[in-house]
């Protein structure tokens, strides 16, 4: 992993973006009659809490949106508070994703059309939101942010991803072993 902390949000958009996809690609078999992959919907759950939102959004809320902030960018409206309002947006999504893996016991029916939303929500939000991030907001923290900010940035992710540290690992390799499939 890089350690330029803005290099380390677009590697990080990597990884989700393929377990985005992934489960994309579930949804055709989910909205018919296939079998569910239980185990591999609640490890992306579990993905997309603790890597794509407690990590990655993390750093984007806690300590590069403020930089941006004191650099002059506005709070609210484009693009930081869209960006903010999408992180939740995408929380919600994540909580419909495990509510329908939960009703899987008790009304499959539902829980096939509760998963197929929460999946097609996901699916039309993150890829939107990294361009977003990657095309607009990266290239414009580059050119605002200070080498002292930029310093700054990299000892802050630093600590968030000792934080997350113990799963970092589990969640790349689940990310990676899913984009081979
Ligand atoms: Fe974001
Ligand atoms: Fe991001």
């Amino acid at each position: 992993m890089s350690d330029h902390p803005i290099q380390q949000l677009v590697d990080d958009h990597r990884y989700i973006l393929m377990v985005v996809n992934h489960l994309n690609s579930l949804a055709p078999g989910i909205a018919g009659s296939e079998p569910v992959d239980v185990p591999l919907l609640r490890q992306a759950v579990e993905f997309m809490r603790e890597f794509a939102d407690h990590c990655h959004h993390g750093k984007e809320e806690d300590l590069l949106f403020p930089a941006l902030v004191e650099a002059n960018v506005p709070e609210s409206g484009c693009p930081i508070g869209g960006l903010k309002g999408e992180h939740v947006k995408g929380r919600k999504l994540v909580g419909q994703l495990e509510e329908g893996i939960n009703l899987l016991e008790t009304d499959e029916a539902q829980a096939r059309q509760t998963l197929c939303e929460a999946i097609r929500g996901i699916a039309l939000l993150y890829p939107d939101h990294i361009w977003k991030e990657d095309a607009m907001v990266f290239p414009m923290a580059e050119r605002l942010l200070s080498d002292a900010e930029v310093n700054g940035l990299k000892v802050g992710f630093a600590e968030v991803e000792k934080t997350h540290a113990h799963h970092h690992q589990k969640h790349t390799e689940f990310a990676l072993s899913l984009q081979a499939a």
